[in-house]
């Protein structure tokens, strides 16, 4: 009990589900629902599962974000890796003006969910019309929501779009602990087999993941709309490589020079695991949106679902990617 209240910080983030504005009662009304396993509602809003508070966060997003040209929007299921993208994007984009060293950066002193903000998580559940000028440019914003729902708000725009997924997997053993650490007092009677189950109906927070993924992916192939799409495991696998095509894709390759003088080593080294999760400002510190950094380093890596799934489990889970990816292209090792 005490260690999750260490974790949230400031609870009043967390919006209690009827502090929605009229308009968002009214969108509520006239969508589908289900219960989770507390039986609080969940609705489905443009193919995803949310909570009436991050609704009225994303309607606040949609009708309010003007994107710049520069902006870049970091996208993700949770538990896939945002962390480390959200560092390795700022600390490429922003190298120019901050070298990656282990003295001075802002990574040392800040963690990665304060550098990079999450838009519904974070910046509009505060505020329905946030500041966004004090956040140095290029922008650098995050999100789990699905592609077509950013996709209106983005459509005029040349901004550009990453995301990372990982094996479904370890993300659900991943969000098992992230759960158990952030809301142990919440998840005392949920099994881990549950969370196996709701993940193959469907019907959970930002679900189901299939959803999302393919919102992306298909982009990424086909759209005009610049959408670089990742793999935590193959970050994990060729980490250079993938932070090369990172900064190509944003716009800043590194030069020459700056790979001969071991610049890429040094942002992954900076934005490593061991290094991140170290920091006193990750051990101890508050997130922007009210949960305490360390609960998103746990261990790292690819696999660890072998640790924690039995054999059934992983089976349902396989079946159920094999069937909602089928035809896509998409395959998770
Ligand atoms: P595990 O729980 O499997 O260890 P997210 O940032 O999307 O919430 O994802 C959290 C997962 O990413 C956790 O996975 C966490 O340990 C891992 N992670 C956090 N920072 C990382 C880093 N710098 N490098 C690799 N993995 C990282």
């Amino acid at each position: 009990m005490e260690a999750s209240q260490n974790l949230l910080q400031t609870p009043q983030n967390f919006m209690k589900d009827d502090d929605v504005s009229q308009e968002c009662e009214n969108l509520i009304s006239s969508l589908p629902s289900e219960k989770d396993f507390m039986g609080r509602n969940l609705y489905n809003y443009q193919g995803s599962w949310y909570y009436p508070s991050r609704l009225q966060a994303i309607l606040n997003f949609q009708k309010d974000f003007k994107a710049r040209d520069t902006d870049i929007i970091l996208a993700s299921f949770p538990k896939s890796g945002t962390t480390w993208l959200k560092a390795l994007a700022f600390a490429v984009v922003h190298r120019n003006k901050y070298a990656p060293n282990l003295v001075s950066h802002p990574l040392l002193s800040n963690n990665p969910h304060n550098l990079v903000r999450f838009l519904e998580l974070d910046l509009y559940v505060k505020d329905q019309r946030p500041d966004l000028e004090e956040i140095p440019s290029p922008k650098i914003f995050a999100t789990h929501m699905p592609f077509q729902t950013l996709h209106e708000t983005l459509r005029d725009s040349p901004c550009k779009v990453v995301y990372v997924c990982r094996n479904i997997k370890d993300v659900l053993v991943s969000r098992w602990h992230f759960r158990s650490k952030v809301r142990n007092e919440l998840y005392s009677n949920y099994s881990l087999e549950d969370m196996v189950d709701e993940f193959i109906k469907g019907d959970y927070a930002f679900g189901p993941f299939d959803n999302q993924v393919l919102s992306y992916w298909k982009v990424s192939l086909v759209s005009s709309k610049p959408v670089l799409f990742m793999k935590y495991e193959e970050m994990i696998e060729k980490p250079e490589a993938q932070v090369m095509r990172l900064a190509d894709f944003l716009g800043c390759s590194f030069t020459e020079e700056e790979k001969q003088s071991g610049m890429v080593e040094k942002i992954l080294e900076l934005c490593s695991f061991g290094n991140l999760s170290n920091l006193e400002t990750n051990k101890t510190g508050t997130s922007a949106f009210g949960i305490a950094p360390h609960a998103f380093f746990r261990k790292g890596g690819v696999g660890d679902w072998k640790n924690h799934l039995s054999d059934d489990m992983a089976r349902k889970l396989d079946e159920m990617v094999e069937k909602k990816l089928r035809g896509s292209g998409l395959k998770f090792e």
